[in-house]
């Protein structure tokens, strides 16, 4: 079965956000170019020319003086050379637009990395609060020394949780983590690039954690590499900027040896581990990433709301 036939009502969105196309195009030449390496090249070697590259184009930054406020050094980034700035105001209208995202909200964003999504939202959030956890120490300590010294509604926490990707040495599984907040306490949640990076043991509990943290009625924005008839028809015709051939319980992944470098789902399991955890699905918008021509952004984009009931309406 599929999310659209899980949930008729749900619109399959499809205009791009302001400039959204442009920047889901970049991402997606962006990948292409680079796919032969993440499948290549074990992830120390990818590391570390990663790390040399965007350390000469800091050294270049900071002789021309052209880093923006708020903007970290490329080398703490775990999202690529993509535009920071307009990637983080294109998802700040997606959280506005498709989540309805208010100013006064309390947010979650699971996955901060290093403030990509927070750095719009200081200026959106006017009476709200933001709280964002991730599992890297250099992003968290940075975005509290540069945004939380500013903006003191905006926390970061720091999990030290494993992931084989960007933390294989954490002590906590993120299957048993349980996210530092109260029950209720958010009215919205976002994911940007996260579920791209987990397995479904890990990601099933982490919806049972974002349903407890969600007040009645709150709303939870995912991206996801949603795998179904069009994206492996795209992918047969070699359009796709991403390869998953990998075979995982539950998933597929681009890279065998270390397959949270990225994952996709089956359409079908995305719909089925939301009704599962009680959520439903508000809308899925696809993705330039497998070669679509009418897409929304680079990546899929879900939005789903906590259920009220065990008749499954929402709150
Ligand atoms: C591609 S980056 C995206 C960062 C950020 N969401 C953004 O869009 O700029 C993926 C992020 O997910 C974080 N991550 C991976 N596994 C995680 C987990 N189990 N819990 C929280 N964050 C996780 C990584 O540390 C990394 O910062």
């Amino acid at each position: 079965m599929t999310i659209s036939r899980l949930n008729p009502a749900a619109p399959q969105l499809a205009q791009p956000a302001g400039d959204a196309s442009s920047l889901a195009e970049a991402s997606y030449r962006y990948q292409r170019r680079w796919s032969w390496v993440r499948q290549i090249l074990p992830r120390p070697l990818r590391r570390a020319l990663r790390l040399a590259c965007f350390l000469t184009l800091d050294g270049l930054d900071l002789c021309l003086q052209r880093r923006e406020e708020m903007t970290p050094p490329r080398w703490l980034s775990p999202v690529g050379d993509g535009d920071f700035a307009a990637t983080g105001a294109e998802f700040c209208d997606h959280f506005i637009r498709l989540g309805g995202l208010a100013p006064y909200h309390a947010v979650l964003d699971v996955g901060c990395g290093i403030g990509r999504m927070a750095r719009p939202l200081t200026q959106y959030l006017t009476s709200g609060t933001y709280e964002g956890f991730d599992i890297v120490p250099g992003g968290i300590r940075w975005c509290r020394r540069h945004i939380t010294s500013r903006y003191p509604n905006f926390i970061f926490s720091l999990a030290d949780i494993r992931n084989p990707e960007y933390n294989p040495r954490g002590h906590v599984a993120a299957s048993e983590y349980r996210f530092p907040y109260d029950d209720g306490r958010f009215h919205f949640a976002f994911l940007t690039s996260v579920f791209t990076h987990m397995r479904p043991p890990e990601m099933s509990h982490y919806l049972e954690e974002l349903r407890r943290v969600l007040a009645p009625g709150g709303k939870c924005l995912s991206t996801f590499f949603v795998l179904n008839h069009e994206s492996r028809r795209l992918a047969g015709l070699g359009a796709s900027a991403f390869d998953f051939s990998c075979r995982l319980p539950g998933c597929w992944s681009t890279n065998r040896q270390t397959p949270e470098t990225a994952i996709g789902y089956e359409e079908e399991e995305v719909g089925r581990l939301l009704v599962d955890k009680k959520f439903s699905l508000q809308s899925l918008s696809f993705g330039r990433w497998c070669g679509r021509t009418h897409f929304l952004s680079f990546q899929d984009i879900a939005v789903f709301a906590k259920q009220r009931s065990e008749s499954g309406r929402e709150e």
